[in-house]
């Protein structure tokens, strides 16, 4: 992901964009995959008849899922993908990683169809091993394929498919939410299997990487790969220029060497430990700012809240998610990465705090604990605000950053556990989730919870004040620059000086003609 050697750059001609759009939009149906089967769950786990069948029965409430296997059932996909991540690191042919992917996500799919809850336990782990292969492989072929020019945009329009995805998903939840029979999740779990074929099938038809080739020795493949991609013939000087520069870039990178594990966190010249560690608690902080709070309990949170129809909201607020995501990736080298970070975090952070305080106010008087109309109107509108900022900062700009902070030698590999840190993180706040929140429920299985309810907006508010110094001290600011000046940044600048010093360095850049773009940080 982001900038750097070894892609296919250059010689880009119209043609060749839209060439590389059609092939990221096929990519891009990773992030569907990821957005859609996260999105979906919520919704899952708060239908009738998915209750009837794997939930517990209790005279008062009738059919409910406990909250153990609550905890579970969610947060299982995570601990799949954190697997899937960590073992994505990109062994041969990428295309054939992302297919074979595609049929192990498959395979996860069809055992949730089954009414047993130990299959369908053990299909979100494997449908979440599949996720976290994609997740990590779908950026890498597309940052090795798309021209270098508009790399920085496809890593973040893959944060924009996982929000389609999500969409998508409280979408075909709300059509098929009133249907009384096990159809009414099952139809939404295998329209999975749609994207998994689309991602599958788009694989097969797109070209191998270049890069991948190159490396392999295959110098003719790989011309004529880089021509389909370039839509020029495989002989054209363009086609063969674009060639010897990747060829170039990746006898940089044996020079480099390729680090182990252990060197990702050596803490050497180029201060790889350093870095790394920003990239994994980077995901860690993005996830901590509560997102998937609402993604994976909204539609139970607004519920609960006494909001009508929740799987309207949840649609609004996927809504919500989409849209300003789609402002937010055109900001990200306008504003610059440290300032969305920032301004995210504290936008979020207001927002946490007000839905909290309205909550809890709104909910004492009630006598049910549910929040009366008015509060309910404010409540989803700072939910709402609170996604835009999320959208808007932290949601792409954490896959931005951890694509371009680390070394060169150790790329993939700190790629890696950032993204099964993230993962890991989704895992951790997915399971503790409804022991934080739920009421504790005195049926069979009932188990003691924090009974938090709204509160816990609190415990994510004080979290993204956690996440505004994380930046302050940790986040380079990292836009206009390339790999190589992304290393001199860390060598010769401080964090916290950084947005100066990237200043500095493009504004040298433009004075030898590199760097057009130098609006003020
Ligand atoms: C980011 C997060 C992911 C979350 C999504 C919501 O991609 O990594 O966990 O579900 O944003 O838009």
């Amino acid at each position: 992901m982001g900038g750097g050697p070894g892609g296919a750059g250059g010689g880009v001609n119209s043609s060749s964009i839209l060439w590389a759009a059609i092939m990221s939009a096929f990519a891009a149906f990773g992030g569907i995959l990821f957005g859609y089967d996260t999105g979906t769950i919520g919704g899952i786990i708060a239908m009738d008849d998915w209750l009837k069948t794997f939930g517990s029965y209790d005279s008062s409430i009738g059919y409910y899922l406990p909250t153990n296997n609550s905890s579970l059932v969610v947060s299982i996909l995570s601990a799949g993908t954190f697997f899937g991540a960590l073992l994505s690191y990109p062994m041969g042919d990428m295309k054939l990683e992302i297919v074979s992917a595609c049929v192990i996500f498959s395979l996860g799919v069809g055992l949730q169809l089954d009414t047993k809850w130990a299959t369908f336990i053990v299909g979100r782990v494997i449908a979440g091993f599949g996720v976290g292969l994609v997740s990590c492989l779908v950026p890498m072929y597309q940052s090795e394929c798309a021209p270098k020019n508009i790399r920085g945009l496809i890593v973040g329009l893959y944060q924009l498919t996982i929000t389609i995805g999500a969409l998508l998903a409280a979408i075909v939840l709300n059509a098929t939410k009133d249907r009384q029979d096990h159809s009414s999740w099952r139809i939404p779990i295998a329209v999975q299997f749609a994207w998994a074929a689309v991602l599958g099938g788009g694989m097969m038809l797109l070209p191998e990487s270049p890069r991948y080739l190159l490396l392999k020795g295959r110098v003719q493949e790989a011309r004529v790969s880089m021509g389909r991609l370039l839509t020029q013939p495989a002989d054209s000087p363009e086609v063969i220029d674009e060639c010897n520069e990747v060829s170039e870039a990746l006898q940089i990178e044996r020079a480099h060497g390729s680090g182990s594990y252990l060197d990702c966190f050596r803490n050497n010249e180029d201060r790889n430990g350093f870095r790394t560690w920003t990239g994994i608690m980077l995901q860690g902080w993005q996830q901590l700012t509560g997102i998937n709070f609402i993604f994976y309990y909204g539609t139970t949170f607004f519920k609960a809240s006494g909001i009508k129809n929740p799987f309207i909201i949840t649609i609004i607020a996927d809504v919500v998610n989409t849209a300003t995501t789609i402002g937010g990736i055109q900001l990200i080298d306008r504003v610059g990465r440290r300032r969305l970070l920032l301004i995210g975090a504290v936008g979020m952070c207001i927002c946490e705090f007000i839905v909290a305080i309205v909550g809890v106010t709104a909910g004492n008087i009630q006598a049910d604990g549910a929040v009366n109309l008015a509060a309910q109107r404010v409540l989803i509108a700072f939910v709402c605000v609170y996604i835009a900022f999320f959208a808007i900062s932290w949601g792409p700009v954490a896959w931005v950053v951890t694509g371009e902070i680390f070394p060169l030698s150790v790329r993939a590999k700190s790629m890696s556990l950032a993204v099964a840190s993230n993962w890991l993180w989704n895992f951790g706040i997915g399971y503790a989730t409804p022991y934080l929140v739920n009421k504790s429920t005195t049926g069979i299985n009932g188990v003691k919870t924090a009974n938090l309810g709204v509160k816990v907006f609190f415990i994510w508010g004080a979290t993204c004040v956690g996440c505004f110094f994380f930046t302050y001290f940790f986040v380079p600011e990292t836009r206009g620059l390339s790999l190589e000046q992304i290393d001199t940044l860390y060598r010769e600048s401080s964090i916290v000086k950084s947005v100066s010093y990237n200043r500095k360095i493009r504004a040298e850049n433009i004075h030898v003609g590199h760097v057009e773009d130098v609006a003020e940080v």
